[in-house]
C-alpha cells in the first residue's frame, strides 16, 4: 500500500470513507500499525505518559518527541506520519514554531505537524503552512492546557463555548492548517464543524460524524494503565497478555524448565573431543 497524501485525504473526505488512526511512538508499534492498513500515525506528545511515565505532556521535550517520530518513520515508512509538537516548542514565538515544525520533517522525515490550541496560536499556524509545512489544528480537550481548561474535561458542551470552537476551527481552517483534530467536544458539535470545513476533520472522543477516528494506542491495546478515558474501546488487553508471559517466564527460570535444549548453542561435533579435553585441562585443581 502505497503512503497516503494530503490530496488523498482530502478525497477520502469528499467520498465519506474514514480515516483510521492511532499514535505510536516505538518502530514495532508502528510497524505493527503499517502491516494492519492504518491510514495515519501520530506520535503524540501522549509518548510522555504512555511510554516515558510521566504524569502528564507538559515536560515532553523537543528531543523526545525526535528519538520517537524517527522510530516511528522506520517502522512505518509507507505511513503518513504526524509529528506532534510539545508544550513551549511553538508558544515562543511564530520563529520558533516555524524552526521546531521544520525540525520533524528534516531529522524525523514527518509528513506533517499537529499543535494545540485555536485563535490564541493562529499566527503559529499561519506561519507554519505558509513554511511549505502541513499542520494539523487541534481544539476541544487540548492536553497541554489542560490546567487552564480546569482539568481533562469534555468540552464544548455548551453553546457559549461551542461557538467559540466553531470560531476557532474556521480560523485554523483560514489559517493553511490541512486538517483539524477534535478532542473530546460532542458529537453535534463535531458534526456541525466536519460540515463547515473543507478540511478534514477527525474525532478523538469526539463522536462518529466527520471523517476519521484517532485512538491512543496504549488505550485500545490496554497498555497504559494508570486511567481510562470514556471515549476509548479496548481492543486487547496487551498489559495482561505480558503479565502472564513474565508470570510464566519467572516461574520457568526458577523450575528450571527454561532454558531446554532447543534453546542451546552446541560445541562444533567436529572439535567435541578437544573441547571437553580443554575444559579437563583448565579445571581448578
Ligand atoms: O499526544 C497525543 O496523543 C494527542 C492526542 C491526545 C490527540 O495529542
Amino acid at each position: 500500500m502505497s503512503k497516503k497524501s494530503r490530496l488523498d485525504l482530502m478525497k477520502m473526505k469528499e467520498k465519506g470513507e474514514p480515516v483510521a488512526w492511532i499514535t505510536a511512538y516505538d518502530f514495532p508499534t508502528a510497524s505493527f500499525a503499517e502491516q494492519a492498513g492504518m491510514d495515519m500515525i501520530l506520535v503524540g506528545d501522549s509518548l510522555g505518559m504512555v511510554l516515558l511515565g510521566y504524569k502528564g505532556t507538559v515536560s515532553v521535550t523537543m528531543e523526545e518527541c525526535i528519538t520517537c517520530c524517527k522510530a516511528v518513520r522506520r517502522g512505518a515508512l509507507n505511513t503518513f506520519c504526524i509529528g506532534d509538537m510539545p508544550f513551549m516548542s511553538y508558544q515562543i514565538s511564530d520563529e520558533d514554531a516555524v524552526y521546531n515544525a521544520g525540525r520533524f520533517l528534516k531529522e524525523a522525515d514527518m509528513d506533517a505537524v499537529k499543535l494545540e490550541g485555536g485563535r490564541r496560536v493562529i499566527t503559529r499556524i499561519k506561519a507554519i503552512a505558509d513554511a511549505g509545512i502541513l499542520v494539523m489544528g487541534h481544539i476541544g480537550l487540548t492536553p497541554q492546557s489542560s490546567g487552564v481548561l480546569g482539568g481533562f474535561k469534555a468540552q464544548g458542551r455548551d453553546p457559549k463555548s461551542a461557538k467559540d470552537l466553531i470560531m476557532d476551527a474556521r480560523a485554523i481552517e483560514e489559517a493553511g492548517a490541512f486538517a483539524l483534530l477534535l478532542e473530546a467536544v460532542p458529537p453535534e458539535l463535531t458534526e456541525f464543524i466536519a460540515k463547515d470545513l473543507s478540511i478534514p476533520v477527525y474525532s478523538i472522543g469526539a463522536g462518529a460524524p466527520c471523517d476519521g477516528q484517532l485512538l491512543i494506542c496504549g488505550d485500545m491495546l490496554g497498555l497504559f494503565q494508570a486511567f481510562t478515558p470514556k471515549f476509548v474501546k479496548k481492543y486487547a488487553n496487551v498489559a495482561e497478555v505480558e503479565i502472564e508471559a513474565f508470570k510464566t517466564y519467572i516461574e520457568d527460570v526458577k523450575t528450571g524448565k527454561f532454558p531446554e535444549d532447543q534453546h542451546c548453542y552446541h560445541i562444533l561435533p567436529e572439535t567435541a573431543e578437544e573441547y571437553q579435553k580443554m575444559l579437563e585441562e583448565l579445571k581448578r585443581k
